[in-house]
């Protein structure tokens, strides 16, 4: 089953969010785990969304499908419209108390880095090692993103987590664009030719230590900034067990399974019909984001 959008669409959108505002602090699901796991989650979108398309940018130069390299162009354009929206809402995050800007710089780390290797080295075949070492990341957390993606689209549960209006927005709108646009580093990956084992080895690594490392992250942002979290350590262990049984988990390590196989493509998932349902239910013309629309 292929994608109802051949070439993702950039959609450039305002959502309100206002670091004076005042909302609920535990807007997902008054859970105070889940809604510093949200806030984390917001936190490292833009600079991984950032590592993401230098990896994939990296490689344009060598594709010669001109389809393939209008893709790329339409997944750059939706990554960095993401990481923009993303750090409007952590200004907000930071306003309510969330350290979101630790988290973002934690994992700006690798940009000078990479940013150093690119202007010494422009040629993506040296230091191959290196390079694909990103790509492989970038290609399985789009397949994390994804089943997370189709999850938060497909069950009205989550949907009904999110208290605040504009946070459910933006993460429905984030939802619908990695679905249209999770088949595009796979395919750059493919064109460049590196092993399968990379991608393989990154996705056992997302499998088996995603969700702790997630967890681990939302105990230290709760002990370090969250005095109601820190004097009540039963609700946090008791909502931390809430979190892990959240329908957004659900049949998570099974969805990830697939991408282990050697002959695995994202579009063997078939979520045509999710897309364009949410592309309806958002920016049709009676959508729910189209007054957001720019
Ligand atoms: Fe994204
Ligand atoms: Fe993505």
């Amino acid at each position: 089953m292929t994608n109802v959008m051949t070439y993702p669409a950039v959609r450039r959108l305002n959502f309100g969010f206002d670091a004076q505002a005042s909302t609920d602090k535990y807007f997902a699901d008054g859970n105070i785990v889940f809604s510093h796991l949200v806030a984390i989650l917001s936190a490292i979108f833009p600079p991984g969304e950032d590592i993401f398309v230098r990896s994939v940018r990296r490689y344009v130069d060598v594709i010669d499908d001109p389809d393939l390299r209008k893709r790329v162009t339409g997944f750059i354009g939706q990554e960095k419209t993401h990481g923009l929206q993303h750090r409007e809402l952590n200004e907000q995050l930071t306003a309510m108390g969330y350290p979101t800007a630790w988290f973002e710089y934690l994992l700006g780390i690798t940009e000078r880095m990479e940013k150093f290797l690119d202007k010494q080295y422009p040629d993506p075949n040296r230091l191959p090692r290196i390079r694909r070492f990103f790509l492989g990341f970038t290609v399985a957390a789009e397949h994390f993103t994804a089943v997370w993606a189709e999850n938060i689209l497909k069950r009205p549960a989550v949907q009904a987590m999110m208290y605040d209006d504009e946070i459910r927005n933006l993460l429905n709108w984030h939802a619908l664009e990695e679905l249209e646009h999770k088949s595009v580093a796979f395919d750059v990956y493919r064109a460049v030719g590196v092993p399968e084992s990379t991608r393989i080895r990154w996705m056992r690594f997302a499998q088996n230590c995603g969700i702790p490392i997630l967890v681990l992250f939302s105990w230290l942002s709760i002990a370090t900034t969250d005095v109601e979290g820190r004097r009540q350590p039963f609700r946090i262990l008791k909502e931390t067990v809430q979190m892990l049984r959240n329908p957004m988990w659900k049949g998570f390590y099974s969805d990830m399974r697939p991408f282990k196989k050697r002959d695995f493509h994202p579009d063997q998932i078939g979520t045509a019909e999710l897309v364009a349902r949410w592309q309806q239910e958002l920016f049709g013309t009676q959508g729910q984001l189209a007054d957001h629309l720019r």
